[in-house]
């Protein structure tokens, strides 16, 4: 496990609230920065960065406010999703302004993340970013990035298609640096899960989209709640880059799931839709962990309840571990003693 001691102990669970375009608001990051856990925003949520910093000092006072009443309570750090291709002079004043709101861990999703990671760097931030497969593992890791956001099969949002069993340990053999696990995960269970495999974090979309803060359409809390992972289209038909869909939200805006327009060049677009059909806006996405969803909790309410069943997953590993570690030694002493005759 490679997480700063500093930022483990200032979580309840570890654990991230994933930046989420349209779905993350300053309440949600707040919310789950004072629930304990590690709060993340996509800087392409706020219409600009005045606005943006806005939202950033008032999580800063939110936190200072918290820290007054109970000096020893657990506050998560807030993570931004950066702008990854905006010239670079501009870059380094989104880091700065950032920074000056404390702002350490930084998110980088698409593309190269060489410059991002060195304009970071420059400023003492660190920089996680989002990978699919081994091969952009890689490019990230001769990048110099800090951690490593893998996501695995069945995620919300541009997913990727290996199984987390595969891939969390490959990653944790060739990567020394903080491995966050994404996708699927909605209970304390899994988030213990992620750490059995060789992860430092569990990285959460569409669980935190099922919270009262998240600033959705009610309908999408609802149609959460009505989906199984049967209702998910992986394809890449919608934003030109393969994501999971809901597909009760394609037929809502009178789109054929089977038959939808193909995308016009290669990239994230969506030139192909009808007038009015966005992605995010109104075609919406999940995970496959949405089988496990079926309430609207507050953020406060969910990450009490995950940290529930993360402590249970971990005392039942234990014990489950020493019964078989208690076996494993008596077969390893009848081996040894036939080998010994
Ligand atoms: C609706 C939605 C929007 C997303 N938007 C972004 C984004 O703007 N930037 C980003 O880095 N990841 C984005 N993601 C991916 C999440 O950060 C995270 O990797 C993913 O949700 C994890 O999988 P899960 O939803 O199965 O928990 C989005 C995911 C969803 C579901």
């Amino acid at each position: 496990m490679v997480l700063d001691s500093k930022l483990r102990s200032s979580l309840v669970l570890p654990a991230v609230c994933a930046p989420m375009f349209l779905v993350s608001n300053p309440n949600l990051v707040r919310e789950a920065c004072l629930a304990g856990i590690i709060g993340a925003i996509p800087r392409a949520n706020a219409r600009s960065l005045d606005v943006f910093e806005g939202w950033l000092a008032g999580i800063g006072e939110a936190r200072a406010e918290r820290l007054a009443s109970d000096p020893a309570a657990r506050i998560g750090p807030v993570a931004v999703n950066l702008l990854t291709r905006l010239p670079e002079e501009e870059l380094d004043h989104e880091i700065e302004v950032c920074r000056r709101h404390g702002v350490e861990i930084f998110i980088s999703a698409t593309g190269n993340p060489a410059l991002v990671t060195q304009r970071v760097h420059a400023q003492g931030g660190k920089v996680y970013h989002d990978v699919t497969s081994f091969k952009f593992a890689r490019k990230a890791i001769d990048a110099g990035v800090d951690g490593l956001t893998c996501i695995g099969s069945g995620g919300g949002g541009h997913s990727g298609t290996i199984n987390h069993l595969a891939l969390i340990p490959r990653i944790r053999r060739i990567f020394d640096g903080t491995v966050l696990m994404a996708g699927g995960i909605s209970t304390g269970a899994a988030i213990r899960a992620a750490e059995v495999l060789g992860a430092d974090l569990a990285y959460m979309g569409t669980r935190f989209i099922a919270t009262q803060e998240a600033g959705v359409d009610p309908a999408y809390h609802q149609m959460l709640l009505d989906s199984t992972s049967a209702d998910l289209s992986y394809t890449g038909g919608i934003s030109g880059v393969p994501a999971n869909w809901l597909v009760k939200s394609m037929e809502r805006v009178g789109l054929d799931p089977a038959n939808l327009p193909h995308p016009n060049g290669k990239g994230v677009n969506h030139d192909h839709l009808p007038e009015g059909v966005q992605p995010w806006k109104n075609l919406w996405s999940a995970g496959q962990g949405v089988e496990l969803i079926d309430d609207i909790p507050s953020v406060a309410d969910l990450v009490v309840r995950l940290r529930r069943e993360y402590v249970e997953a971990c005392e039942t590993a234990d014990m489950a571990d020493v019964a078989r570690l208690a076996d494993l030694a008596q077969q390893t002493a009848r081996v040894s003693a036939a080998e010994d005759r």
